[in-house]
């Protein structure tokens, strides 16, 4: 028997099909300051969320969220204009549910990008970090709950959270492009404050490179599902305890939006040598 969740993503499947018939491969879900990649999508269908049936809508942003379908580099896509934070008092699996429906729709590889704070000393502003891993300290899951097998197994395997494939093929890009590019791992903490110096200690500790507040939720799902997921954090700020200063939103996004057209050269060419 169809679980609830399977009902709802069929729903806004069945939704979405009478708006198109596209079946794209790959899934994008771009975080703050960087959707210059949807920039790059030759558009053919653009789906207001507040229309398709059971997706969340934002109260304040429905007018910005948006799924859109189309091509880059040679490959169909469908990209998130607009994603949901935990922080918002979203549910992880209202935050997921997006990425069921790629599933459905024919996404195999999910591409997720986010702004983090550096923990690794050498990382600095304005670098990029490839996830190699990540650690989830949200404190939730999305999985919890009634286990739909039709869609993934109970106890899915978490060895390969991020494509080791990509990742190599990204990095041979960064190389052939002349960015340099970091690797480590992304701590997903639920925010919405920054953390405390004590905090970052902590998490540095544990093993983690960035921190942010996004991708954990959605790559889990993925992986759920069978997908490949590559995942690239854009290190807005310097989480050092030792050398703490404040930092504002505003910061944050000018530094993302700088170094945005570098992550967005990346993720374009690993679409066109997929
Ligand atoms: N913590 C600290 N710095 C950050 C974060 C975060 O979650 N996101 C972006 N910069």
């Amino acid at each position: 028997m169809a679980t609830e969740l399977r009902t709802l993503m069929d729903d806004a499947f069945r939704y979405i099909r009478t708006k198109t018939n596209a079946t794209p491969s790959v899934g994008i879900i771009l975080g703050t300051g960087l959707g210059g990649l949807v920039q790059e999508i030759h558009k053919d269908t653009v789906i207001d969320y507040s229309e398709i049936p059971h997706f969340p809508v934002s109260t304040v942003e429905s007018h910005k969220g948006k799924l859109i379908f189309g091509s880059l580099a040679g490959k169909q896509v469908v990209a998130m204009q607009g994603r949901f934070h935990f922080y918002e008092g979203y549910t992880m699996k209202q935050i997921t549910f997006p990425v069921r429906v790629m599933k459905l729709l024919g996404v195999q590889t999910l591409l997720i990008s986010n702004a983090a704070g550096a923990l690794h000393p050498q990382f600095r502003r304005g670098d990029i970090m490839l996830m190699t891993d990540h650690i989830n300290l949200l404190g939730d899951n999305p999985l919890i709950g009634p286990n739909d097998e039709s869609l993934g197994p109970r106890f899915p395997d978490m060895s390969e959270p991020y494509s080791k494939e990509l990742l190599a093929s990204a990095e041979a890009i960064a190389r052939d492009l002349s960015i340099s590019v970091q690797k480590g791992v992304y701590v997903a903490m639920p925010g919405p404050n920054l953390e405390t110096r004590s905090e970052y200690r902590f998490l540095r500790t544990v093993g983690a490179d960035a921190v942010g507040m996004s991708t954990v939720p959605e790559d889990i799902v993925a992986i759920h599902m069978g997908m490949r997921v590559f995942g690239v954090s854009i290190i807005t700020d310097e989480c050092f305890p030792d050398t703490l200063r404040p930092v504002t939103l505003e910061e944050v996004i000018a530094i993302a939006n700088k170094a945005e057209p570098k992550m967005t050269a990346i993720m374009k060419e690993l679409v066109a040598r997929m």
